[in-house]
């Protein structure tokens, strides 16, 4: 199992990312891009940003019906991603078209990964809107093995539910967790959040940084100490 810190470059265009990877001259992070980042400028972004030579996590969510996430997963899957993602909650059965759709002709694919709940969901939200009586906990641990068992390589949630998730569907299904803050920078709107080695100790594979490097007054150093502190 790969571990890596994913930099979430949630910036609002192109221009400000570029003057933000200038910054890193002796490493090519993992990033993330985001709806907000995908949909201001299109697929072009990712074909910039992997001809720099970053691994990208694509963070759109897809839920849909399974033959049109195939579909687009067919055309994400074009884009040399090496990570996607999606919602679990759209059944197993959009969970295996989505794999489906994403592996290439030969054979390789980008890591699917799938969103179990998200965390801004709480649970007394879950049971009045959604109508899902079952607690957090067994939720996100019944969604993580759906995800499984449909051929998926992990899920992406919250540290706190890493170890659940680990324990659920084994240590070779990747946990991919944001919300992770130093233990001297403010949390933001982040309620539940949790430093890169505690998050390490507790299964997370891969760590989603943002703001703690983003809007650091060094990125790199940033990036740097996010390393060190996770990888150890
Ligand atoms: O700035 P910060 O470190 O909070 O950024 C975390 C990133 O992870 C953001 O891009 C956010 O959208 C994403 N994310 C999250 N919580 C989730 C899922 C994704 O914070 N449950």
């Amino acid at each position: 199992m790969n571990h890596d810190v994913i930099i979430a470059l949630d910036f609002p265009s192109a221009l400000d990312v570029y003057s933000f990877l200038d910054q890193f001259k002796d490493e090519k992070p993992f990033v993330k891009i985001g709806m907000e980042l995908f949909y201001a400028e299109g697929p072009d972004i990712v074909r910039q940003i992997k001809a720099r030579e970053h691994k990208i996590f694509l963070d759109l969510k897809l839920h849909d019906i399974p033959n049109t996430v195939k579909s687009a997963m067919r055309v994400l899957s074009r884009l040399d991603v090496d990570m996607v993602n999606l919602h679990a909650a759209g059944t197993m059965d959009m969970m295996r078209a989505a794999l489906e759709g994403l592996t290439r002709e030969d054979g390789t694919r980008p890591l699917l990964l799938a969103v179990t709940q998200l965390t801004s969901t709480s649970e007394e939200r879950m049971r009045k809107e959604l109508l899902i009586s079952a607690s957090m906990p067994d939720t996100v641990a019944h969604y993580a093995r759906n995800a499984k068992e449909a051929g998926l390589d992990g899920v992406v949630c919250s540290p706190l539910e890493a170890a659940l998730v680990k324990a659920a569907c084994g240590p070779d299904f990747a946990t991919v967790t944001p919300g992770i803050r130093f233990v001297d920078s403010a949390a933001d709107d982040q309620s539940r959040v949790m430093t890169p080695e505690k998050a390490r100790l507790g299964g997370s594979d891969y760590i989603v940084v943002g703001r703690p490097i983003t809007r650091a007054a060094d990125p790199v150093a940033a990036y740097r100490r996010c390393v060190k502190e996770f990888l150890g």
